[in-house]
């Protein structure tokens, strides 16, 4: 029961891996907010952890609309107090389009940065002030192991994920002073419906180039996002965490 009487927002927690984080949290004794777009699946997560003796809300976000932030922000503190621990995990994932960055539809383009590249700093900016009316807080921006991978088309998405650790670095030596760390997670190939969609054959490929030679589970995100979010890590901020079976090696 690490977060026993904390409150906690997941963007994106409808399904897929915000889903699993949600559900860790709460079993672990956080009251949870389930911030998503899409209201029937952000519900049933809701539903779901209240019918298993945790306690969560659905408020319906599009983190792409600061003022829609800023609305789920003040509908979770009414709902439940001051948050102290975020999870920036939604993005446009499953079903999101590969095309090559110089033909790629520049509406489609600047619609997927929106949500995956400034989605986290609109919630950050929207939620920050109640971790500091709390005295502090922790944070993850949920990054991906594409941040550190190109190929021929889609590339937007690993951009946007870069970003993502650049926005970690940057919230951590700006909140620090407020006691709020800033931490990111970057998932290998993780057992979604989103990687579902993939071809079967190419899930193969890369998984035989993988040291560990398995998929991550929703479940291996969450022990490291927990892990992160815990006071266990409470000198750790500003550092994105490959959970990848060790597809990528940094120096
Ligand atoms: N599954 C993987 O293999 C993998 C690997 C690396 C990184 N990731 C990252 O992990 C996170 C979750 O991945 P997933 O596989 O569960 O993806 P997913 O596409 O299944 O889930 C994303 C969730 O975000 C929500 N969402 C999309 N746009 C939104 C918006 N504008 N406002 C609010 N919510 C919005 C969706 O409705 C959905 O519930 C994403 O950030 C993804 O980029 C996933």
């Amino acid at each position: 029961m690490r977060f026993k009487d904390k409150v906690a927002v997941v963007t994106g927690s409808g399904q897929g891996i915000g889903e699993t984080y949600a559900k860790r949290l709460a079993a672990e004794g956080a009251a949870v907010v389930i911030a998503e777009l899409n209201e029937a699946q952000g519900q049933r997560v809701a539903d779901e952890i209240n019918a298993s003796g945790g306690k969560a809300i659905f408020i319906r976000v599009d983190v792409s609309d600061e003022e829609s932030c800023k609305a789920m922000a003040t509908a979770a503190k009414a709902a439940f107090g001051d948050v102290e621990l975020l999870i920036n995990n939604a993005a446009i994932f499953a079903g999101m389009r590969y095309e090559p960055l110089l033909t790629v539809d520049i509406n489609y383009y600047m619609k997927f940065m929106a949500v995956n590249q400034h989605g986290a700093l609109f919630v950050t900016r929207a939620i920050a002030p109640q971790m500091i009316a709390r005295g502090g807080g922790a944070i993850i921006n949920q990054s991906s192991t594409a941040a550190y991978l190109s190929g021929p088309v889609g590339n937007y998405y690993g951009i946007s994920k870069l970003a993502t650790n650049g926005l970690t670095m940057a919230l951590a030596a700006e909140l620090g002073a407020q006691k709020i760390r800033v931490n990111g997670i970057a998932p290998g190939p993780t057992a979604t419906d989103a990687m579902r969609q993939v071809d079967a054959k190419i899930i193969e490929g890369i998984v035989a180039q993988m040291p560990l030679g398995r998929l991550g589970s929703t479940d291996d995100q969450a022990d490291a996002a927990l892990f992160l979010l815990s006071d266990a890590a409470s000198f750790i901020t500003g550092q994105t965490l490959c959970v990848d079976g060790g597809m990528i090696r940094k120096p």
